[in-house]
């Protein structure tokens, strides 16, 4: 679907295109970026090119582009998070590449992400998890002001080598009013 472009102070968060391959390969590569947070890094610029194609039609999937050179950096996507009963409620998941952690651009991507699920798509809830071991994220998701939920026991299989690994997830989740 089309995606709404965004802006902040130094990025630019718009819909993918095929020429972002070689930048989203770049990062993707990196096995610190995708296993924390329960993906297999990319083997070659082929695959890159197949998630690349189902984030343009089947997700709602901004690129993370730097303002200053366009340079795609990373990836936010939201969906929707059916496990809070009456309440509309949606899930970030979020990926930077490793050059660029602890600049804190994905806490200015979050926040305004958060802004446009609350006041565009008119959420109740904005609900994330992250992994116990990955203070990083964590650490993104308390700066955005998330609440701590609960933590689900096997909530999730995580990829790690080749290994498949039962971890725990944490949700947050942020109301309204
Ligand atoms: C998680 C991730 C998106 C964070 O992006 P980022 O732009 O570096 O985040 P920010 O710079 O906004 O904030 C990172 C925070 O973690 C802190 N941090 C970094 N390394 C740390 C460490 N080893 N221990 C504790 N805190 C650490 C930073 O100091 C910063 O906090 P601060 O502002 O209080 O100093 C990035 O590391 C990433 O893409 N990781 C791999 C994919 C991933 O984990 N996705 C999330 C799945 S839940």
């Amino acid at each position: 679907m089309a995606m709404k472009t965004l802006e902040t102070e130094r990025l630019i968060l718009c819909g993918w295109k095929p020429e972002d391959v070689n930048d989203l390969y770049e990062y993707a590569k990196d096995p610190d970026v995708g296993s924390i947070a329960g993906w297999a890094p990319h083997a070659s610029i082929e695959e890159s090119m197949n998630v690349l194609r189902s984030y343009i039609e089947n997700d709602n999937a901004w690129a993370i582009e730097l303002k200053e050179n366009r340079k795609v950096i990373g990836i936010i996507k939201i969906y929707p998070d059916n496990n809070h009963g009456r309440y509309h409620a949606m899930m970030i998941n979020y990926a930077l590449s490793a050059a660029y952690w602890g600049d804190g651009y994905m806490t200015e991507t979050v926040k305004r992400v958060m802004q446009y699920a609350f006041d565009e798509l008119s959420i109740d809830l904005l609900t994330v998890f992250h992994y116990p071991q990955n203070i990083r994220s964590r650490r993104v998701i308390e700066k955005c002001g998330f609440e701590y939920d609960g933590t689900i026991e096997q909530g999730c299989i995580r990829y790690m080598t080749d290994i498949f690994l039962i971890l725990f997830v944490i949700p947050y989740l942020k109301k309204t009013g």
